[in-house]
């Protein structure tokens, strides 16, 4: 029972939805395990391109079971939204299963999350305002809704009232309207009714699925250094993005799973605040972000674009136990002429060949990238290479090179958005 995590191994957008959609018809159950629809996962399908933020993106594949699991954070109006939208499309969504356990984002989470960034000030995360770290705050808060308190709601009453006692609070003391019970019951009430035909215990679900011998994929969202423990703390989100969540957030357990692709750019973006040491704040920086489309999916915003990061590579591959990368949007540097890679860091008067989580050394002030710079295969279009082989020279050099610096085979390729612009080099799900 071949079972695989799919992390983001930056700072996320790191092409995660293509690569997901690429390789779920090897898989029975596509699952997302942590986040919410602070994710912004691209898919191509036929000629329409589609955002995906809470459905796991292996939706478009009958063959696929998409599943929510207990670590997500469900905006119920956004969940019947995109439903809504999949269905327009003429995409099924008949067979997701939504944990019962996964934790409600309400109207108050969003408020208070807008409210925390202002309070925050120039010292803001930039966070997506979509209310995830509100959401996960109630969650260790242990004042939670969760999606099987929809289902009742004599249940849901009572837990809104033990909520609202606390939120009302906070939210006069920011100067913002408060909630009254009544008011949240009734905007549950239609989300609850689309919702409940897809409520189940997924957990169950997938270990018996595993019992089988079916195949899972667990599909992450956000990536490696927004994790909250292991990321670039406190510029990070709420979850567990790394390997490590897929089991906290479906009940799966370590054993299961046998493989983990890590996605990466061939060079890196981040939206947001927080330290990027390899950030371009230049012209080549805003060539990289026009030719490689890099706005977010979610808000819309600027990313942020910087050289490929082998220290961050190597973190990511160390917490994750990467077995493979998949490296996207290699295309995008045909515009440069050459191409620079960060090998190590330099603080302080020290070198760092490893990813330093000390404050005091990450600042971004603090730490000055170490490079090599290679050349590149500048005007030469990628998009139609779909074999290591037919790629020019000095592309299949910096694969080889990053390959190198990384440790870890480097098993996909992308050259474009479409499924088709893809190059396999020995990836299996087996
Ligand atoms: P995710 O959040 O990790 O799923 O990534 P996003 O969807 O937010 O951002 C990735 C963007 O790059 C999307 O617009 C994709 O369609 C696009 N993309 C993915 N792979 C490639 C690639 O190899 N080349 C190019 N040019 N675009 C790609
Ligand atoms: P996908 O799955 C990139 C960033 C936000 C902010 C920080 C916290 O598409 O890769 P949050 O709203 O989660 O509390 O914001 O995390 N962030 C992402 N950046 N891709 C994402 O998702 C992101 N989801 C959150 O910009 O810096
Ligand atoms: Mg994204």
């Amino acid at each position: 029972m071949p079972s695989t995590v799919l992390v983001g191994a930056q700072w996320g957008d790191e092409g995660k939805g293509k690569i997901t959609d690429l390789i779920s018809s090897d898989y029975d159950y596509v699952v997302r395990y942590q986040g919410g629809n602070n994710a912004g996962h691209t898919v191509i399908h036929g000629d329409t391109k589609l955002a995906l933020h809470l459905m796991p993106s292996g939706v478009l594949y009958d063959s696929c079971v998409p599943v929510i699991g207990n670590g997500v954070v469900v905006d119920p109006s956004v969940l019947v939204q995109e439903m809504e939208m999949l269905h327009a499309g003429g995409i099924s969504t008949e067979r997701l299963a939504i944990s019962c356990d996964a934790h409600v984002i309400m109207p108050y989470h969003i408020d208070l999350d807008g409210a925390a960034e202002k309070r925050l000030g120039k010292n803001e995360i930039g966070t997506t305002k979509r209310g995830i770290g509100p959401c996960y705050q109630d969650k260790a808060e242990r004042i939670g809704i969760r999606i099987q308190d929809l289902l009742d709601e004599h249940i849901l009453e009572k837990k809104l009232e033990t909520a609202l006692a606390s939120k009302n609070h906070i939210l006069e003391h920011y100067g913002l309207d408060t909630y009254t019970v009544e008011q949240l019951l009734d905007w549950c009430r239609p989300y609850a009714e689309v919702i409940r035909p897809h409520v189940a215990e997924t957990a169950q679900l997938l270990n018996q699925a595993l019992r089988e011998g079916k195949n899972i994929l667990f599909e992450g969202a956000q990536g490696t250094l927004l994790d909250l423990d292991h990321g670039t703390y406190p510029f990070v989100t709420s979850s567990s993005c790394c390997a490590g969540g897929a089991c906290t957030g479906t009940g799966v357990g370590p054993k299961a799973i046998t493989k983990v692709i890590g996605i990466e750019k061939a060079y890196i973006t981040r939206v947001g605040s927080g330290p990027f040491p390899t950030e371009l704040d230049d012209e080549i920086g805003d060539l990289i972000g026009e030719v490689g489309g890099e706005y977010g999916v979610t808000t819309g915003r600027k990313r942020r674009c910087g050289w490929f990061d082998a220290v961050i590579a190597r973190y990511a591959a160390d917490c994750n136990s990467l077995t493979d990368v998949a490296l996207t949007k290699l295309d995008v540097l045909s515009c440069v002429d050459t191409i620079k890679v960060c090998v190590a860091y330099e603080a302080d008067g020290k070198t760092y060949d490893y990813f330093p989580m000390q404050h005091s050394v990450m600042y971004p002030k603090h730490v000055t990238p170490v490079y090599e710079e290679l050349p590149g295969w500048k005007g030469e279009d990628l998009t139609g290479c779909r074999t290591f082989e037919e790629l020019p020279e000095n592309a299949r050099n910096y694969v080889l090179y990053l390959e190198n610096l990384i440790g870890v085979p480097i098993s996909i390729i992308a050259v474009g958005p479409d499924r088709d612009q893809t190059i396999y080099r020995g990836w299996s799900s087996r």
